[in-house]
């Protein structure tokens, strides 16, 4: 499976849950590749955090011919995430056009329900090229017992793209985690982090496949 995480808005959690979902993914025993397609390069700096054993491949690919290199560069892997860049659209379109499921996080924040236009916009594009894309919103920072919070399930709706039932929560254990290039899994172990990446995961890969 290729998972583009994807949204031309920033700071809405790409990174984030690109590191987790493919630690996640390679906890159950998959040979998993992280494609940073990110200028930024937060998911290779992620990576040069960390101490010890990696949990997954990491290459950086700021390029806009992901889509056609994709074969050769993922060789050997089961699963492919690739952790999208803000703003650039034409990395955005390539990322787009490599993967089989596009995941948008979106915070529940009325900013980032507009701004989503944008991504829905060039997935719309790229399936004139590949039909076969899906996609689906992730809703990330959710902070629990807040009317934003559920409204923001509502708001997604008018758009033509699933909405994931499962959800992230704002917790300081995600950026506690990446300071130290680790997965929330290594510090959080079971906790409900966690569990909350583990359901994202197991949505997202039933609506994909
Ligand atoms: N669920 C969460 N709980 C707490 N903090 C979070 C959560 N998700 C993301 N963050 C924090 O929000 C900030 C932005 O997240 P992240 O870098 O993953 O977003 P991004 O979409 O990749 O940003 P960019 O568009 O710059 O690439 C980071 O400091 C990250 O630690
Ligand atoms: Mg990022």
């Amino acid at each position: 499976m290729i998972i583009g995480v994807l949204n031309q808005k920033g700071g809405v959690g790409k990174t984030t849950l690109s590191v987790n979902l493919a630690a996640c993914l390679a906890r159950d025993g998959s040979r998993v590749l992280l494609i940073d397609a990110d200028p930024q390069g937060s998911a290779l700096d992620w990576a040069a955090a960390r101490q010890g054993e990696p949990l997954f491949s990491v290459v950086g690919f700021p390029r806009p011919s992901i889509h056609k290199e994709i074969g050769q560069i993922g060789q050997g892997y089961d699963h492919i995430v690739i952790d999208g860049p803000p703003r650039v659209t034409d990395l955005a379109r390539s990322a787009i056009m490599a993967a089989d499921v596009v995941l948008i996080p979106v915070q529940p924040s009325p900013y980032d329900i507009w701004a989503a236009e944008e991504v829905v916009k060039l997935i719309d594009e790229a399936r004139i090229y590949k039909d076969s894309i899906k996609s689906a919103f992730v809703v990330n920072r959710k902070i629990t017992n807040t009317a934003i919070g559920r409204d923001v399930r509502e708001a997604l709706a008018a758009y033509p793209v699933h909405v994931l039932n499962a959800a992230v929560t704002q917790r300081v254990v995600f950026a506690e985690a990446a300071a130290q290039g680790q997965a929330v899994f290594e510090i959080d172990h079971n906790g409900p982090a966690t569990a909350e990446i583990q359901a994202v995961a197991a949505e997202l890969m039933e609506y994909a496949k």
